[in-house]
């Protein structure tokens, strides 16, 4: 029977109110499909146009990295305070809850381990499985001047035809290697290579000077890679001046896993890099939630 629930009269229309359309807020990514801008946004806060990553996926070439030994143990309890976890399907399936809110970022790539040529890697992950994992995007290395340059360009050329198909964004990693330099000539460049191929996202390492160059000639958002530990200042000096170059967040590891107080870290993380937070009060503020989330063991006065 037609329009049973109540006479035309009755409904409301809003005639005089014209439909908007809603631009995305994401750099370079207002013409993606539907499902490909819903996975961008479930990461990519809309409010601050950023995200937190956290990366805890070094063992797919280097195995039990110091930090993530016990991912349940250790890593688990900073999964609520992530935009995205960037992880390998191993780790998703053994020990992280299906009930987790965190959304999902698998990494798609690898093959070498440290022992072997890092470069030499394959597509380790079906498009289909990122989807039967509820996946938001994958990430794959782009060894830009590394011996299999070409080779891991293809990798990601060939995610991204997959992530077209089914709506779901490619990461593309800026990895140098052993030898490489991580200076804005280089890091421009494979940036720039990595979006012109499609990924929707880029990672890449901060460099100083002239990050702010590398953020203005990558068309789409740069995520910025930690890299090594450093002290927990110039860690958040480093994300902040990252986020101030143009950089639309970070997917940090070491430098958040490996603190004394990760909770701590990634929480100040999060200031400087939803709200603009500059990196000594961000410290004075992992200070203070450091006491919070592992105090001290009281000293014996004796
Ligand atoms: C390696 C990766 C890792 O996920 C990530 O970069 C490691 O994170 P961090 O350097 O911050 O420990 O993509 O290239």
């Amino acid at each position: 029977m037609p329009d049973a629930d109540s006479p035309l009269e009755a409904k409301q229309y809003h005639q005089d109110i014209l439909q908007k359309n809603t631009p995305f807020f994401l750099k370079g990514s207002g013409a993606y499909d539907w499902g490909m801008q819903n996975r961008l946004a479930r990461v990519f806060r809309p409010d601050s146009g950023r995200a937190v990553m956290l990366a805890i996926d070094h063992g797919y070439f280097q195995g039990p990295t110091t930090g993530l030994e016990r991912i349940d143990v250790d890593v688990l309890p900073l999964v609520p305070y992530v935009d995205a976890l960037f992880v390998t399907r191993g780790i998703v399936r053994s020990v992280v809850p299906a009930m987790t809110q965190a959304p999902i970022w698998l990494r798609a790539s690898g093959g070498p381990s440290i022992l072997k040529e890092l470069s030499d890697e394959e597509i380790a992950l079906d498009m289909e499985d990122a989807l039967r994992l509820n996946a938001v995007g994958v990430g794959v290395q782009v060894f830009i001047g590394g011996p299999f340059e070409t080779k891991t360009v293809h990798n990601m050329t060939r995610l991204v035809d997959a992530g077209l198909r089914h709506g779901v964004p490619v990461l593309g990693v800026t990895a140098v290697g052993r030898e490489l330099a991580r200076d804005a000539r280089y890091l421009g460049l494979a940036c720039r290579i990595i979006a012109e191929l499609g990924a929707q996202v880029v990672k890449t390492y901060y460099c100083d000077p002239d990050f702010d160059k590398v953020t203005a000639a990558c068309p789409v958002p740069i995520v910025m890679a930690g890299g090594t530990k450093l002290p927990e200042l110039a860690a958040l000096e480093m994300a902040y001046n990252a986020i101030q170059g143009g950089a639309a967040g970070v997917d940090m590891g070491r430098n958040i896993f490996q603190s004394d107080s990760p909770i701590a870290m990634l929480r100040a993380v999060r200031k400087v890099v939803h709200e603009n937070m500059p990196p000594r009060e961000a410290l004075e503020l992992y200070e203070t939630l450091r006491r919070e989330h592992d105090p001290q063991p009281l000293v014996s006065a004796r």
